[in-house]
């Protein structure tokens, strides 16, 4: 009788020892999967080839403090923007604030966007911005660039084709834009227009440095440009990008021409409506969902 007792009792301690492995079995295999599973996650995320950018560029878009809404408006349209070439950086480029209100509204934009620069100048059509722009950049950037555009707030960019454009072209000595006048096709004479233009990193340097530019900084800032590179016999590579770049259909004469697939970029948006119709003509709002949520 006490045996059996005694029997019973191994057994079932057997038994419980049994079921207390299954679980620590099941368990520890359970915690392993997650872990290789997590593991697995993050090795795969390591793994996924980091885009090879084969070059950097900067847009300064010039505008002026108070232009909130243009600014907010042009996030959107660069924001939802990228080619698999290039690096792109966007900012929005203005002289000193002059306003109270100006320092705590411009003040959030940097604390939520970070895509602005104050340069050290008054802000005035045609007295030296450009200059201040690309003269100020390699002092101020914490990191240069292959190529650093200008670019105005009434014109829309479209930065896939334009790094398409820019892939096969020299990265110094670049001077590359909508050569002035509208139906030129030498980009040796004279200039770029100001809608737009682009020059490489070494040229930006030497903005900086030569004073050229320094002693010509009063007049129409594009022509200026022009007038430096002339003096400074720099840019000996050019490219005027027509008919891909130029002004919204009927705006400026032999400047402008009908929307077409290839564009890069097209100047002179003043209206909402020239915006809107440009941006459904390159389909930029096509990968709208459908949503319960809205209807447009
Ligand atoms: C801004 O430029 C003025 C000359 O135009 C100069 O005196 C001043 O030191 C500059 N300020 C800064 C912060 O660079
Ligand atoms: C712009 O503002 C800075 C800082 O307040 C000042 O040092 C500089 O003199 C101003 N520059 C001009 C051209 O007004
Ligand atoms: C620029 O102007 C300064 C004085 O205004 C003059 O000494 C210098 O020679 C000029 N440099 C060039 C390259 O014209
Ligand atoms: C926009 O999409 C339409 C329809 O898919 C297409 O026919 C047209 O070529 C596209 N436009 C551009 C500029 O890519």
């Amino acid at each position: 009788m006490r045996r059996r007792q005694l029997f019973l009792v191994a057994l079932s301690s057997l038994f419980l020892f049994l079921f207390f492995l299954y679980f620590f079995i099941l368990f520890n295999i359970h915690v392993k999967s997650t872990l290789i599973a997590k593991s697995k996650n993050a090795i795969t995320i390591c793994e996924t080839p980091l885009q090879h950018k084969q070059f950097s560029l900067l847009i300064g878009i010039l505008t002026r403090p108070d232009n909130y809404d243009r600014r907010h408006f042009l996030r959107l349209v660069y924001g939802i923007q990228s080619s698999p070439l290039a690096h792109i950086d966007v900012k929005f480029v203005f002289c000193n604030l002059t306003k109270p209100e100006q320092r705590v509204l411009i003040a959030l934009e940097i604390l939520r966007f970070n895509d602005i620069i104050i340069l050290n100048c008054t802000e005035n059509m045609n007295s030296g911005k450009t200059y201040t722009y690309f003269s100020s950049l390699p002092r101020i950037l914490s990191r240069s660039y292959d190529y650093v555009m200008k670019a105005d707030d009434d014109v829309f960019i479209r930065l896939a084709p334009l790094a398409l454009s820019l892939e096969p072209l020299p990265r110094l000595d670049l001077y590359y834009g909508f050569v002035i006048p509208c139906t030129s096709m030498n980009p040796h004479v004279d200039y770029m227009s100001g809608m737009g233009f682009l020059l490489s990193w070494d040229i930006v340097e030497w903005i900086g440095n030569s004073n050229i530019p320094e002693n010509n900084t009063n007049g129409p800032e594009d022509k200026l440009v022009g007038k430096w590179l002339k003096m400074g016999n720099k840019a000996k590579n050019r490219f005027s990008n027509k008919p891909a770049i130029y002004d919204y259909p009927g705006t400026n004469g032999r400047c402008s021409h009908e929307l077409i697939p290839e564009t890069v970029a097209v100047h002179r948006l003043k209206r909402w409506d020239q915006w809107s119709k440009v941006l459904e003509y390159f389909n930029v709002t096509k990968e709208l969902k459908h949503s319960n949520l809205y209807h447009l």
